[in-house]
């Protein structure tokens, strides 16, 4: 069994979609192993995405992940990491598979409705940046 960290971002918790989505991950056999509703700060915003901090879309970035509510969540199945990435699809929803949470409910590139971990290493530096452990 491993971990990984998901979020539901502000644009999937403003359109009322924290259930629909919670649901899709129980469906698929994680089990959940932490949940709370937050809103980042900037810095835990800028330290969660450093790795972007050169890309163009950085600042869009921060201003969205820090606009409204989102959802945390620490995800526990074999293989976590990829399962669950696997479940979100391609980070833009035009060309994301079917029957993935982004396909299904993401508004666009920006405003893709979850984040996935995308290593188990990202995945314990994100579950501690954002539930302290
Ligand atoms: P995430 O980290 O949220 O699970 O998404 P990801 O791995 O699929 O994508 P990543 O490259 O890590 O990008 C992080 C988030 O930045 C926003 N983004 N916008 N407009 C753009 O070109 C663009 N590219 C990335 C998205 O919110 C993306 O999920
Ligand atoms: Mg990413």
């Amino acid at each position: 069994m491993s971990l990984t960290l998901a979020l539901i971002k502000p644009d999937a918790v403003q359109r009322n979609l924290i259930g629909n989505i919670i649901t899709l991950i129980e469906k698929n056999d994680f089990v959940i192993k932490d949940i709370k509703l937050m809103k980042m700060s900037n810095k835990i915003a800028q330290e969660f995405y450093s790795c972007h901090k050169e890309k163009s879309f950085y600042d869009n970035l921060i201003a969205y992940m820090t606009s409204g509510e989102i959802v945390a969540l620490v995800l526990e199945k074999n293989n976590a990491v990829t399962s669950y990435r696997n479940l979100i699809g391609s980070t833009d929803p035009n060309v994301a598979e079917d029957g993935t949470i982004r396909k299904l409910y993401a508004l666009d590139k920006s405003h893709n409705s979850v984040h996935g971990s995308d290593s188990d290493e990202n995945a314990s530096r994100e579950i501690k940046i954002i539930f302290g452990s």
